[in-house]
């Protein structure tokens, strides 16, 4: 695309850590939101990815925050979290410590080369020892900025909303300092679908995050081997957006199927090509899957 089509986006930042050390609850305290209350055993079984507009000092900046889940179960999220993003905020409770899923995210993290702002939460409960927190943390290469290291600790809570403007500034800063966030907004759109669903009313419906480019209502797209015209495209909040801009999720509906978390997606001119890119991605399927079961039977006629 042509140079005045380069445009500033939004940093995607990514919330990863060990189950219920408050993930959800400090999104939810960033984004005047209640989400983490409605989950199901107060666990987070998806990615949940929002945008919004924060404010520091007057100044407003949107901000494209991806939820993980902490469960161990839920390791692939993690990695395409960690993937997809330009920051991770590692949530680590501080009277808990830091925990097998805190180790495996900030592996994903480094592996990923993302920077990492760490979030010690939880601070306002008896028992807190966030000088802890940054001791473990050395270990694994997270050297505090007040011990002569580079990684930005932050104490928070949640709860009382304490260090939250402190985290914000963390974010900016380290989106400022260390990241390119230009994205051509003219070229043809690009992303990665963040979650596939079948929805009752709707049909299939992927969020999807822009990656580049930008998507609108209309567009025939083709994501993973699923394609479609994009019937609506929606927000968090399931307002119809005409357009979605680069750092944008986004829930498209249109979809003939289902396409996989992590899938990547691409526009192109006709329903006719979406198709033909969607059906020759799922004769490859096929045959990957009938080889790798002839291979199976082939071994089972060795017993
Ligand atoms: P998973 O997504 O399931 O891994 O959990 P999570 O990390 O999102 O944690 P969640 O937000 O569900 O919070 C877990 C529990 O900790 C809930 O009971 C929250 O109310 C509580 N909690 C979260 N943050 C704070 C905090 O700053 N202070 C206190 N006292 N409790 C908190
Ligand atoms: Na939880
Ligand atoms: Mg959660």
């Amino acid at each position: 695309g042509a140079e005045e089509d380069w445009d500033i986006r939004p940093p995607v930042v990514t919330v990863m850590g060990h189950v219920d050390h408050g993930k959800t609850k400090l999104l939810d305290a960033l984004r005047h939101a209640n989400v983490a209350a409605k989950e199901a055993g107060g666990i987070t079984q998806h990615i949940g990815a929002y945008q919004i507009v924060t404010e520091l000092e007057g100044n407003e900046r949107p901000v494209t925050f991806i939820d993980t889940p902490g469960h161990e179960s839920f390791t692939a999220m993690r990695a395409r979290g960690a993937k997809v993003t330009d920051i991770v905020v590692l949530v680590v409770a501080a009277d808990d410590g830091v925990m097998p899923q805190t180790v495996e995210a900030l592996n994903h993290a480094q592996a990923a080369e993302v920077p990492i702002v760490v979030a010690v939460n939880k601070i306002d409960k008896e028992g807190a020892n966030p000088a802890k927190i940054r001791q473990q943390l050395t270990e694994y290469g997270l050297v505090a900025e007040e011990y002569g290291g580079d990684t930005m600790f932050v104490d928070v809570s949640a709860t009382t909303r304490q260090g939250l403007d402190d985290l914000l500034s963390a974010i900016l800063l380290t989106a400022d300092a260390s990241l390119d966030l230009r994205a051509n907004i003219g070229q043809d759109p690009q992303g990665v679908v963040i979650e596939g669903k079948l929805d009752k009313g709707r049909g299939p419906v992927a969020t999807v995050l822009v990656q580049r480019g930008t998507l609108r209502q209309g567009d025939s797209i083709v994501a993973g081997d699923a394609y479609g015209r994009v019937r609506s495209l929606l927000d968090e909040h399931g307002n119809k957006l005409k357009e979605a801009l680069p750092a944008r999720p986004v829930q498209v509906v249109g979809l003939t199927s289902v396409p996989r978390a992590g899938d990547t997606f691409l526009v192109v001119e006709e329903d006719r090509i979406a198709r033909q890119i969607a059906d020759r991605r799922q004769a490859r399927i096929r045959n990957a899957q009938n080889a790798s079961m002839r291979k199976r039977i082939s071994l089972e006629d060795l017993d």
